[in-house]
């Protein structure tokens, strides 16, 4: 393996420094290779020149594990197969990516990127006959094949820290506080920051909710002496029977966001309570990496690249029961990766007598 090209693709996370970090250390020392970083995504794949960077040793100042973001620069609107034409449409410009990763000279491509990014990846890698080796990354930890993707645990640490700010303010002005999280297709965020945050009530999209289970449950705790509540909600939730809530885009692009709104004002009627709603939004996906995403990150890409030089290729990385693994693509099975409902984490809500909304 003389040369190999890293790229980060989809929403950002943090932990994706620390990765491409782990990738050009075992590329270079490990393996004795060349890096190049193809920057934003696909989209650096379509411009002539192409656009990379080179990534040597040299690069590593000592910050860049610690910083939020990606130095590569990352797109979530970069579909090649549909990419926005700038007239309303969408075109199929994955030739134009092809030819553009042919041109880099590289042995292998690893990808670093999301359900949806590593689904393109892969094709364009499966169209191409490019060697691909995918790592997975996202705050919403929803790729099938891994326990943990990076970004995760930052994004739920954000989280819980929100709900150590929120709970004190609740109990001052005995509210019911909710907390929209994010998580577009699966409730992995809510659920594990809403345990480790002493939330009362979660909604997560795998569990439509019942406005008046909801307030069944607020009334309990209320009948327990507590004065107030915490409620975390996925951006994605739902009541039953109903519609996910989304935000309009001129582009056509469909933006989840909202639903905190409308579960707040439903708490609100159905239980007379003064309610305020806090949206976490992007800052969940910025700041620095925990320990735990650092850790991740690191094992990933050393893993990674040493499945390229062993050219296993057209396999992902994943984590399951503290340890690295990989998996044929074709293996991987559908995504998201949504929450198991008969799982620790819902049972150990389900346990601690927190309501998902159903009951
Ligand atoms: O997929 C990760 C994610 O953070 C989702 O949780 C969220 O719905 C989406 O990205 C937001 O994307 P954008 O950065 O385009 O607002």
């Amino acid at each position: 393996m003389k040369r190999l090209g890293v790229l980060t693709s989809g929403g950002d996370c943090a932990g994706l420094n620390a990765a491409i970090r782990a990738v050009v250390k075992r590329a270079v020392t490990g393996h004795g290779a060349e890096v190049v970083g193809i920057l934003q995504g696909t989209k650096g794949l379509m411009e002539r020149p192409v656009r990379t960077r080179p990534l040597d040793l040299s690069i590593f100042t000592g910050d860049i594990l610690r910083q939020g973001g990606t130095m590569l620069g990352t797109v979530n609107t970069g579909d090649p197969f549909a990419f926005p034409d700038g007239r309303g449409g969408v075109t199929d410009r994955s030739a134009e990516v092809l030819e553009g990763i042919r041109g880099l000279d590289i042995d292998a491509l690893i990808g670093i990127g999301g359900d949806g990014s590593m689904r393109i990846l892969r094709r364009l890698a499966d169209q191409g006959g490019i060697p691909f080796v995918g790592i997975p990354k996202t705050i919403d930890n929803d790729v099938p094949g891994t326990e943990m993707c990076i970004g995760y645990h930052t994004a739920v640490a954000t989280a819980v820290e929100a709900l150590d700010r929120l709970q004190p303010t609740a109990a001052s002005h005995q509210r019911v506080m909710v907390l929209e999280v994010m998580g577009r297709d699966a409730g992995h965020i809510a659920l594990a920051a809403g345990i480790a945050g002493g939330a009362d009530v979660i909604l997560i999209p795998e569990v439509p909710y019942d406005t008046g289970a909801v307030a069944a449950k607020l009334a309990s705790v209320a009948g327990e002496g507590r004065n107030h509540a915490l409620v975390v909600c996925a951006e994605a939730a739902r009541p039953r029977g109903g519609a996910v809530t989304t935000r309009p885009d001129p582009g056509g692009t469909v933006h989840y966001g909202g639903a905190g709104q409308v579960v707040g004002a439903e708490i609100a009627e159905a239980t007379g309570a003064d309610v305020r709603v806090t949206v976490l939004g992007h800052v969940q996906r910025g700041g620095m990496p925990t320990s735990i995403d650092r850790l991740l990150a690191s094992a990933f890409g050393v893993h990674a690249v040493d499945l390229a030089a062993a050219k296993r290729t057209g396999r992902m990385v994943g984590w399951r029961g503290g340890d690295t693994f990989d998996t044929a693509f074709e293996d991987l099975g559908p995504g998201p990766r949504c929450v198991d409902l008969e799982g620790s984490q819902a049972r150990t809500a389900r346990g601690l007598g927190i309501s998902l909304g159903d009951r």
